[in-house]
């Protein structure tokens, strides 16, 4: 078995570690007024791809960020699920701004270029695998994005959202990242806090999301293997990056932060499937543990769990020589007895933060590019899969550089093997 598809299958983009060191120019480089700013007189239509559960609520959330904006798209790969959307959101207290048309519904694979093409600004929320050609096809077209996490499911990908958003930057567009904590006043409080040397010298950090288990669709005689695997996109490597990337990435991008956005040199990883082992589940673990190791010596220890049953808990402690900090409580034990606690505030709501954020930037013409940190959290999740997958010791330097290319060589709907569950020990490389 070889997890290696050929480059031909999807435009390969080599750019490796000069992209890398290109996308964190651009997250610190000034942003350009914005040749896209659009006056608040000016209402601004927005698109949706991806009509699921995410994409319902960012669509909510943005038509609160702004009371010039209305909802104008809509695509999806399946006119049920548009359709189930859009009559929840026809339904809500928002209908008078749900003006999608019947020919603003768009269906297939293909639905996002006419999404990007009938709005200003596009919300990303189809599966993790179609974000990169999404991603690249709105900010080629000159539109504003809200990018759900994670970005891609493979190098490739990675590489690809690198290029684009360096694009995007050029043109003074908008990409803010679906990795909302970031936008949690609370969690920037307590990380200015780390940051500013509250902790004294980080040592180690632990970080955790174990969780039970997560819709699963069924399945109909009528479906085609493609789309069973897409309507259960969670549950297969191509589409969703298996559940470290598609869910604990939120944490592995915590404790990238706490570092002050430095990335791992390198992983060590083991996990399997233990649960969720019978075939309808596709071929994604149901556990991960994972050490990453920076340069200067830090450690973090992270475990991830989908089980059924079985105890839950999503943390991150990070502890320095001072004290330590417990990022999901947003509190600090200091080792001289002090302990500072974050106070609530109202209207503190992450998912809220993000757009009201990226709707302003639009406004004022002050573009947020949040590509730097997205990618990156996106390779490190990847790492540590493809550690675990091949039992292997990977490095940074060989994740971004990998050709790993999960895409299939054509996305239609009929038969689509996938890849067998990976068994350590039997991968050559990540
Ligand atoms: N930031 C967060 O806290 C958070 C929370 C949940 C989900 N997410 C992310 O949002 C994304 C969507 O997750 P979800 O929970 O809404 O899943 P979902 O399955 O409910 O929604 C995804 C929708 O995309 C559709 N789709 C599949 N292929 C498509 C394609 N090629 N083009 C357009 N639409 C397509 C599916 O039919 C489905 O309706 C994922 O990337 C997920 O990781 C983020």
């Amino acid at each position: 078995m070889s997890m290696q598809a050929s480059p031909s299958r999807r435009e390969f983009i080599r750019t490796s570690s000069a992209a890398l060191a290109a996308a964190t120019a651009v997250a610190g480089a000034r942003p350009l007024k914005g040749a896209y700013a659009q006056e608040t007189s000016q209402t601004l239509r927005v698109g949706l791809i991806g009509c699921g559960g995410r994409g319902s609520g960012a669509i909510r959330q943005a038509l609160l960020a702004d009371p010039n904006t209305k909802l104008v798209a809509m695509g999806d790969a399946f006119a049920d699920r548009l359709d189930a959307s859009l009559k929840q959101l026809q339904g809500s207290d928002l209908a008078a701004r749900v003006q999608v048309e019947d020919d603003h519904k768009f269906t297939g694979f293909d639905a996002h270029k006419q999404v990007i093409e009938a709005s200003d600004v596009v919300l990303l929320a189809e599966p993790p695998a179609f974000r990169p050609a999404s991603l690249r096809a709105a900010i080629e077209a000159g539109k504003h994005v809200f990018c759900e996490k994670p970005i891609a499911v493979d190098p490739v990908g990675v590489r690809q959202v690198m290029e684009t958003c360096e694009m995007a930057q050029g043109k003074g567009l908008n990409i803010v990242s679906g990795l909302c904590y970031r936008y949690e006043f609370s969690k920037q409080d307590t990380m200015k806090r780390i940051h500013d040397g509250e902790l004294g010298d980080i040592l180690v950090i632990q970080t955790t999301y174990n969780t039970g288990g997560l819709w699963h669709r069924g399945s109909d005689p009528n479906w085609s293997e493609m789309e069973y695997q897409v309507r259960n996109w969670l549950y297969f490597d191509w589409l969703s990056g298996d559940h470290i990337n598609e869910q604990h990435i939120h944490s592995l991008d915590k404790v990238a932060w706490a570092m002050g956005d430095a990335y791992p040199v390198k992983c060590t990883s083991s996990g399997g499937r233990v649960q969720r082992t019978d075939p309808k589940y596709g071929n994604i673990y149901d556990h991960f543990n994972t050490v990453y190791e920076w340069a200067n010596g830090v450690k973090a220890f992270s475990s991830c769990r989908q089980w059924e049953s079985s105890s839950t808990d999503v943390s991150d402690h990070v502890i320095g020589t001072k004290g330590v900090a417990h990022i999901q409580d947003h509190a600090i034990d200091s080792r001289d007895g002090r302990t500072w606690k974050h106070e609530k505030q109202e209207n503190d709501d992450m998912y809220q933060n993000e757009h009201n954020a990226l709707f302003a930037a639009i406004r004022k013409g002050e573009p947020i590019n949040n590509g730097n940190y997205m990618c990156k959290s996106t390779l490190m999740a990847i790492m540590a899969r493809m550690a675990a997958y091949t039992g292997k010791t990977v490095t940074w330097d060989e994740i971004q550089n990998s050709d790993l290319n999960l895409a299939p060589a054509k996305l239609e709907w009929g038969p689509h093997p996938v890849n067998p569950v990976a068994v350590p020990g039997s991968l050559e490389k990540a």
